[in-house]
């Protein structure tokens, strides 16, 4: 019954309220081989890595498979005080943007970087959907390297899909906006205005793949396409045949502005909109896109300095459909489509109609030949679009109530997530038959197969993401997290594994075998190649500078103390700078620091690393710090004091550790 409530809104839209009155939730019955399958035993490693997103968290999750154990939280768009990132000096770069220090975001999308479309381990992408942006993590040190924000863009949704060879990262506008390309700024008109006035954009950044690189801009915008003021929502790229395109589907052909519930739900068909990047490649060497002025920040992780940095670019390169005859292309697709995913040979693209009961499969070469025959039933924008017939290879009929989101095994079999009717179904793609289905709990969004987005996926594990937990675990408040289940899909039928709660909310995830990223990760930074401007290399060049009211602590930590730990000479009206430098040199030894009263969090300094903490007392005082993480059997002695005196005192400053001042 559970189910039929949440699916009653969109039950009334589709009509098909009746049919899933009928089959309340099981309870699944795990056997002793089930828990075997996903045991992995003290001291052994999981097989893959899974990167799922945190959704409003705003960071990215890495979990092992099969075990479903948490291994890390990476922070991106979201600030985090268990490590001091976005409030540490080193890390506040990250959260620029054109509106300003933001200190949280929306992380939808994880995609692992490809080589030959196979996920190579080298970085994830990650989208943030509010103030739209894309981040590259570093999978070296699975850490944040750099974030660029998108312009002319509002909910940066379908992003970060990335081409065969990663060489373009794709973003595409979920809410179009009113753009007035000639400023790069949003225009201040009527919202009833939206058919005349809102536009989007789908943006191409390009990604520096050399490996011998050093520049600071690995990602930067080549160019945005003007598309028409439809809203963008999921993506993915071609690959092998269809190398050189990308899909991005798109609701909200009606072109509504309010309560879009019902009035995007109108239109018996809206598109996926098929964009050929490398026509758009011609055109822009043409001189066919133009340069607008756009205001929009470019965030940096300068490994050497141990420090983000950022920079404002002030335009971008715009093309027009209109000038670009030949760059896109609208293929419909039944009922506000969500996901588009194309499957690992790179001929079949599957929609997911969300209001449809049949899975839409269009077919990579029908398009290239309905494309040459100028199969056309209208154009929009510039933009023609194409005769469903001629593109549709077939509807997998009855599949499931609101198929979103497809991965692909090894075998030709596409596994589709429905939200509706609360499952996941195995369909054969040549033959377009359902071949089995397995019930998850409940609400299931993205599914992840490890390398299912790629030309070679691990087709062993099937991540389930589901929205709505309810009743899977202990009741702890109005709120349970949500839940991610592992499935079998090894064999001819689905198998239900394991269930484990996941952080915010998981969107969607990418997987890989750890055989691939494992032995590049590193385990700590060397201190000789430290050049943190305010690092020190060893206990004797620790000291305390004052510079006007600015006072720099030059600090070392070391297990099991600090240097200087006995600071007295500061006054209120300082502003203090602890420069913490964690001289240890050994995998998994990081020091923290914090500071009593100051307005931050603590920050954890990883060996060989060095990272900032800002501090401004208000009032006259002893006050204690101490390391916040536990780092030897002598962690609780790693303390020390800093003495501040009123404004106009006349305390000489004075530092040091084992001796009185
Ligand atoms: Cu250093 Cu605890």
């Amino acid at each position: 019954m559970k189910r039929a409530i949440l699916a009653g809104g969109i039950a009334s839209v589709m009509g098909l309220g009746i049919l899933f009155l009928g089959c309340p939730p099981k309870k699944a019955t795990l056997g002793e081989d089930v828990a075997k399958a996903v045991y992995v035993p003290p001291g052994q490693y999981d097989e893959f890595y899974a990167f799922v997103s945190g959704g409003f968290d705003g960071q990215l999750l890495v979990y092992g498979l099969p075990s479903g154990r948490l291994l890390k939280v990476i922070p991106v768009f979201s600030q985090y005080p268990r490590n001091g990132y976005g409030y540490s000096e080193e890390t506040k770069a990250f959260l620029m943007t054109s509106h300003g220090f933001i200190p949280w975001g929306d992380l939808h999308h994880p995609e692992l970087s490809q080589t030959d479309g196979v996920p190579d381990g080298r970085w994830v992408f990650a989208n943030e959907n509010n103030v739209p942006r894309v981040a590259r993590i570093d999978l070296r040190r699975f850490e944040t390297a750099e974030i660029i924000e998108i312009p002319n863009s509002g909910g940066n949704h379908s992003s970060p899909f990335i081409t065969q060879n990663t060489e373009y990262v794709v973003a595409g506008t979920r809410f179009s906006v009113p753009i007035d390309v000639t400023t790069g700024e949003l225009k201040d008109v009527s919202i009833s205005s939206y058919a005349e006035n809102f536009k989007g954009t789908i943006t191409f950044i390009k990604v520096n793949n050399d490996p011998n690189y050093k520049g600071e801009d690995k990602m930067s915008i080549a160019f945005q396409l003007l598309v028409p003021g439809f809203d963008y929502d999921l993506a993915h790229c071609g690959k092998g045949p269809s190398h050189g395109w990308c899909f991005f589907t798109s609701y909200n052909t009606e072109q509504a502005y309010t309560l879009l519930e019902a009035n995007a739900s109108q239109n018996d068909k809206d598109f996926i909109l098929a964009v050929n990047w490398k026509k758009a490649e011609e055109c822009v060497a043409q001189g066919k896109a133009k340069e607008y002025p756009a205001t929009y920040y470019h965030n940096y992780y300068d490994e050497k300095k141990h420090m983000a940095i950022s920079s404002v670019k002030k335009s971008v390169k715009i093309l027009t459909p209109q000038d670009c005859p030949g760059v896109a292309y609208y293929l419909p697709t039944p009922k506000s489509p969500h996901g588009v995913d194309v499957d690992p040979s790179g001929e079949y693209i599957v929609g997911g109609g969300k209001l449809s009961a049949d899975l839409p499969i269009h077919s990579f070469s029908k398009m290239m030949k309905a494309i040459e025959n100028k199969e056309f039933e209208r154009e929009i924008f510039g933009i023609p679009v194409l005769k469903f017939e001629a593109v549709n290879h077939c509807l997998v009929p009855k599949a499931c109530l609101g198929p979103l989101h497809t991965e692909f095994d090894d075998k030709g079999y596409a596994y589709t997530s429905c939200f509706v009717s609360s499952e996941v179904i195995k369909t054969d793609l040549k033959e377009c038959k359902v071949v089995d289905r397995i019930t998850v709990y409940y609400n299931i969004g993205h599914l992840m197969i490890p390398g299912g987005d790629s030309r070679k996926p691990w087709g062993k594990y099937l991540l389930a993401m589901n929205k709505i937990t309810k009743d899977r675990y202990l009741p702890v408040g109005p709120e349970l997290h949500q839940s991610a289940q592992l499935i079998d899909i090894s064999g001819e039928k689905m198998r239900m594994l394991l269930d484990f709660p996941t952080l915010g909310e998981p969107h969607y995830a990418n997987g890989i075998h750890a055989d691939v990223v494992k032995d590049k990760v590193i385990g700590y930074y060397d201190l000789r190649e430290n050049e943190h401007p305010y690092s020190i290399k060893s206990e004797a060049e620790a000291r305390v500078e004052r510079k006007g009211n600015v006072v720099h602590v030059y600090m070392a930590s070391i297990r099991s103390h600090f240097t200087p730990d006995n600071i007295e000479g500061i006054r209120v009206g300082d502003t203090v700078y602890f420069h913490v430098t964690n001289l240890d040199q050994e995998f998994d030894i990081p020091h923290g620091f914090a500071m009593m009263g100051a307005e931050n969090a603590n920050i954890l300094i990883m060996p060989g690393e060095t990272r900032t903490l800002k501090w401004v007392p208000k009032k006259p005082g002893v006050y204690p710090f101490y390391c916040t993480d536990f780092c030897s059997p002598l962690h609780q002695e790693m303390q020390g004091y800093v003495r501040v005196s009123p404004a106009n005192a006349n305390v000489s400053l004075k530092w040091g550790t084992g001796k009185s001042l």
